[in-house]
């Protein structure tokens, strides 16, 4: 009788590990997992497109990301340019006051907003802005899937942890492909410098 006992709570505990070994591996592989294969970053600034496009303050992409005279791409505009209207509050909201805070401070420092570049190639990629809009007259949503106005994306995303890549990186078949088509050489020195 006494023996009958002990081997029922036995098999009982049994299945409370069994369970609690189901629970962990479930928060490792769904929450802990990825977390070790990604690194998390956050955009100093929540800038939104929507805010400040068509619907909003009314800017043109190319007001904000232009083509300097030399030819070469400016990317992402300096600090002054998002000081010509923000020196004094252009709402009420919290993001716009947290932000002229921000700014005040990067503009005694004289430094601009480190911004987070989704799409940037590693070192030894060479890519060009003018070839491909000015000469190939792509528009930008063709490698930029989650800009353009339309939509805000996350400002927290997740740096791939083995290649240190961003998040919206093309990779190079997807390079290599479209350039077969057009007709343009896939020589190793046309990309990498
Ligand atoms: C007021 C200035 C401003 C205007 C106008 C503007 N942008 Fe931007 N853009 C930014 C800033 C600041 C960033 C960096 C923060 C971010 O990624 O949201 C950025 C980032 C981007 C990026 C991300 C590049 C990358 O890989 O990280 C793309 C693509 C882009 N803008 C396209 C556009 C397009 C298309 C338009 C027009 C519909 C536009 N932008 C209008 C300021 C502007
Ligand atoms: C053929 C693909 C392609 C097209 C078309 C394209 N981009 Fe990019 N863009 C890239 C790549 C690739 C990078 C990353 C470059 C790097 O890291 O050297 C990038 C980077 C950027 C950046 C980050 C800052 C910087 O200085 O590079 C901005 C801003 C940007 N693009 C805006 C635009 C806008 C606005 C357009 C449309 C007028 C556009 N892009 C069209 C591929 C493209
Ligand atoms: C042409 C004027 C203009 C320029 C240039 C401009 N902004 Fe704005 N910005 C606005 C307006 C208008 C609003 C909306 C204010 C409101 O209604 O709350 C706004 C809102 C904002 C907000 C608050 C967003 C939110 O979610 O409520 C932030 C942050 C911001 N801007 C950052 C920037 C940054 C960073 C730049 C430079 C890359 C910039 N702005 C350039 C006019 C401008
Ligand atoms: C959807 C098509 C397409 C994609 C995607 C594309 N390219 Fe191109 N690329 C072109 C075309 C077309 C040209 C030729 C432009 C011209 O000179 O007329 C070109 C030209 C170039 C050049 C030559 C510039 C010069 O100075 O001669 C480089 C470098 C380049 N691309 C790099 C890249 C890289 C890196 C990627 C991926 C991150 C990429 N391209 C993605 C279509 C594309
Ligand atoms: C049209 C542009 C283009 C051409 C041509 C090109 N590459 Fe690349 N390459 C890229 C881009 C963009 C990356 C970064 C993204 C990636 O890893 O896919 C890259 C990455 C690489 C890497 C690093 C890959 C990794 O996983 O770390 C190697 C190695 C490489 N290329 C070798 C070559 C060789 C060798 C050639 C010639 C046979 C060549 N590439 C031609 C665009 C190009």
């Amino acid at each position: 009788m006494e023996k009958e006992m002990e081997k029922e709570g036995k098999s009982k505990g049994g299945w409370i590990f069994f369970w609690v070994g189901v629970a962990a591996s479930l928060v490792l592989g769904w929450l802990i997992f990825p977390g070790l294969i990604h690194s998390k970053k956050v955009q100093p600034v929540h800038y939104s497109h929507l805010k400040h496009g068509e619907g909003g303050a009314g800017l043109q992409c190319e007001e904000c990301h232009a083509f300097r005279d030399d030819g070469s791409f400016a990317g992402i505009p300096p600090l002054a340019k998002c000081l010509e209207c923000h020196e004094s509050p252009q709402g009420s909201s919290k993001e716009e006051a947290d932000f002229i805070k921000v700014a005040e401070k990067l503009k005694q420092e004289n430094k601009n907003i480190p911004w987070l570049i989704y799409s940037e190639q590693p070192d030894n990629v060479y890519f060009s802005h003018a070839a491909h809009i000015k000469m190939a007259k792509m528009k930008c949503e063709e490698c930029h899937k989650l800009v353009g106005g339309k939509t805000d994306k996350n400002p927290v995303y997740n740096y791939k942890w083995i290649s240190g890549y961003a998040p919206e990186v093309m990779m190079m078949e997807t390079c290599e492909a479209c350039h077969e088509k057009k007709g343009k050489s896939n020589a190793c020195f046309v990309c990498h410098k």
